[in-house]
Order: structure tokens, then sequence, then C-alpha cells
């Protein structure tokens, strides 16, 4: 007999914490080197190196679209979970297939899912931050037992190709991870999040045209318009203040020193950035993953893409305490704490091809 039957309120149970139990990342095959850029735009491999950290990064085909990467990354991510099937598909993207409808939906039919809940969130380069928030709020709820969230973008379509400030830095890709309602003692359970915004500074970065304030219009919307644009020094300097506030917030939270953290996973924007974060939290930088070298910057995907990345490569004690935290246009940031998790399959590196790592 239950309490509520006796006449009594029934004790209220902890929600059950969201566990990642998945993990995979896809990068498409073309490579495109620092050199390559520097044949057909006035730059070169030692300015981009020395100002981002970047080596190379990889490029969708002409026809190919960010759904293309999301199937391939979330394929993975099932099958390292040992187990195909969940309630819910999140996309977080910058680059959507199409303005209408959500890339989520054909994402999850052609994964085998259809039927499951299925959306985009769009947060820029903090949306696979948000993507797992989200993800794990469906889970307390009660609404989903299993998620796979995806971080996908291809950068390269809305980049202008003769833009040497930002076609340098960002490339294509996509990553994903599973999660599972569980215990918060599991490996691979999230702890708290930190989110915010400042919505003040859209124009910091902006594709002007496109959405209902702009829509393209021949002959009158210019190129530059219909291109991604960015601020780079000021949007330099919000990164490092805004992920070292937000990393440390979630810190506190989670009742974590600096020192505790044996893996730190930031969105994967600019070298320099990811090493003035950690220096300012202290962090050795050897803690800090950089799989932006081979990659550069892929939006949401960097940093399911960097965990995929180092499962494949790098043997992590289950239960490592990880910290993740981005930064991106809206301005929007985020970060969450969690531990390594125990997976049921090896995951395989998300491309097979040469490192251009220096
Ligand atoms: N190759 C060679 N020279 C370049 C260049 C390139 N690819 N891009 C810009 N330059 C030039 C500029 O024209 C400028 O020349 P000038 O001094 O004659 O005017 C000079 O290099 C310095 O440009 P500046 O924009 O001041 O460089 P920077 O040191 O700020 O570096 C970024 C530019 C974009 C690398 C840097 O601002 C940055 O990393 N910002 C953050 C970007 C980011 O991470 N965004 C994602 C966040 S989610």
């Amino acid at each position: 007999m239950s309490s509520a039957v006796a006449g009594r309120p029934p004790v209220p149970s902890a929600p059950p914490a969201a566990v990642l139990c998945g993990l995979g990342g896809w990068l498409p095959p073309r490579l495109v080197t620092n050199d390559d850029l520097a044949e057909r735009l006035d730059t070169d491999d030692t300015w981009i190196r020395t100002r981002t950290g970047i080596g190379s990064r990889h490029t969708i085909e002409p026809g190919q679209a960010t759904s293309d990467l999301a199937v391939e990354a979330g394929r993975r991510a099932l099958d390292s979970s040992g187990d195909s099937s969940v309630d819910a598909v999140v996309v977080a993207t910058t680059t959507p297939d199409r303005t209408c409808p959500a890339t989520a939906p054909l994402v999850a039919a052609r994964l085998g899912l259809a039927g499951a809940a299925a959306f985009d969130v769009a947060a820029v380069c903090t949306g696979f931050v948000y993507g797992l928030a989200t993800a794990a709020g469906l889970i307390a709820a009660g609404t989903a037992r299993r998620v796979l969230v995806t971080g996908a973008d291809t950068y390269s379509t809305i980049v202008d190709p003769a833009d040497r400030a930002n076609a340098i830095i960002f490339g294509d890709g996509a990553g994903a991870v599973v999660l599972r309602a569980g215990h918060p003692d599991e490996p691979g359970a999230l702890g708290p999040f930190d989110l915010g915004s400042d919505g003040a500074h859209e124009d910091m970065i902006m594709v002007a045209a496109g959405g209902s304030r702009s829509r393209p219009e021949p002959g009158r919307t210019s190129r530059a318009d219909l291109h991604f644009a960015m601020r780079g020094k000021e949007v330099y300097r919000n990164a490092v203040t805004r992920m070292a506030e937000s990393a440390r917030t979630v810190l506190d939270r989670a009742g974590w020193k600096p020192a505790d953290v044996d893996l730190f996973a930031p969105h994967q924007a600019n070298l320099r950035i990811l090493h003035s974060v950690a220096d300012d939290l202290e962090l050795p930088r050897e803690r800090c993953l950089t799989h932006l070298r081979s990659v550069g910057n892929t939006g949401a995907a960097s940093i399911p893409l960097a965990l995929a990345d180092t499962a494949a490569r790098t043997p992590v004690e289950p239960g490592s305490r990880l910290l993740l935290t981005a930064f991106g246009g809206g301005l929007t940031w985020g970060s969450c704490v969690l531990t390594w998790p125990a997976l049921s399959a090896p995951v395989p590196p998300p491309y097979q091809g040469e490192d251009t790592t220096p």
C-alpha cells in the first residue's frame, strides 16, 4: 500500500540523474590545411598557428549538409552506448539543413528513431551545453529515459570563403552523446549547470540576413549580410571572461576546486583563449583538451567531438572529473561538470586520416 493511500502525502523521491553512456564524433573526410588556405587567401601557416593554434580543418563536399554529419556522429554514440533506442533527439546547431523545419526530426528518422521527440537548440557555440542541460531536464522530469544530444555544424556553408579572418578559424563536424536516467554516483553522471546570455551584443557574432528581420532579396542583400561576421577581438575578450566566470560558478555549485578537475573540455574556439581560461582557473594546461589543432572551431560540435576524439585515442579512467565550458554568439555561455563514463563499446576516432597537429 502506498503512503498516499494510507492518507499521507507520498515521500518525494530524488529525480533521476542524467548519465552519459554513449559518445561519438564524425568529421567529413575532406581536409583543408593552412597551406591550402594560403594558396587562395592572403595568409600563411605561421600566422594562423600563432594566432589560433589551428593547423587544419575538415569541410563537407558540395551537396552535403549538417544532418549528414549529425547522423554519423549520432550512430556512433548510439553504438558506444550499446542500445540504439532513445526517447528524444536534440540537435544543437547554427547551420540547420533548412530554416524550416528543424534538423533533429530528420536526423532521428535517418537513425531509425522516428517517433522520438526531436528538436533543435540554437545557442551558437554554446549549443551543445544548452542541449545537454535540456536533455538532463527531460530526464529529471521523467519525460524521457534516454536522449541523443548532437552538436553539429557546417560553418563552411555560412563563412565567406574569401574572408580570411573567419575562413581560417572554422571547420565542419559533429559530435554526439547519449544520456540515460541513472544515479548521481555512477561514472558519466552530469552535475550542475550554469547557463547565461546577453542579447545586447547580438551583433558581435552574426549572420545578418536570412531570418525574419531581414529576408534575403535577390539583388538587394549584400554578400556580407549573407555570411557569418564576427568582431574577433571583442569576441576573444568576452570568451575568456565569460568562460572563466561560468566555469568558476559551476565548480562552486558542484563543490569542486579547480585542482579536482582531471579533464577540462572547453569549447574549441582558439588555443590562446583556451590557455587563458585554463590559466585564469589555475588549471594545468595539460588537462585542457586541444582538439582544435586538427579540426578548427567546429561550433556546437566542438566539445562532443573533443570528447569523442579523447575517448578514441587516450585511456581515461571512468569516474575522472570533467569540466565543460562554452561561449558563443547571442552572446551565450554555459558550463557543466560530469564524470568520465563507462562505455559499453569502444569509440572509433572521428577521423582516420593523417593528424596534422604540430
Ligand atoms: N592572415 C594574416 N593576417 C590576418 C588574417 C589572416 N588570416 N586575419 C587578419 N589578419 C590581419 C588583420 O588584417 C590585421 O592586419 P592590420 O594590423 O594590418 O590591420 C592583423 O592581422 C591583426 O588582425 P586582428 O583582427 O587584430 O588579429 P587578432 O590578433 O585579433 O586575431 C582572430 C584575429 C580572429 C584570430 C582573433 O581575434 C580571435 O581568435 N578571436 C576570437 C575568435 C573566436 O574564437 N571565435 C569563436 C568564438 S565562439
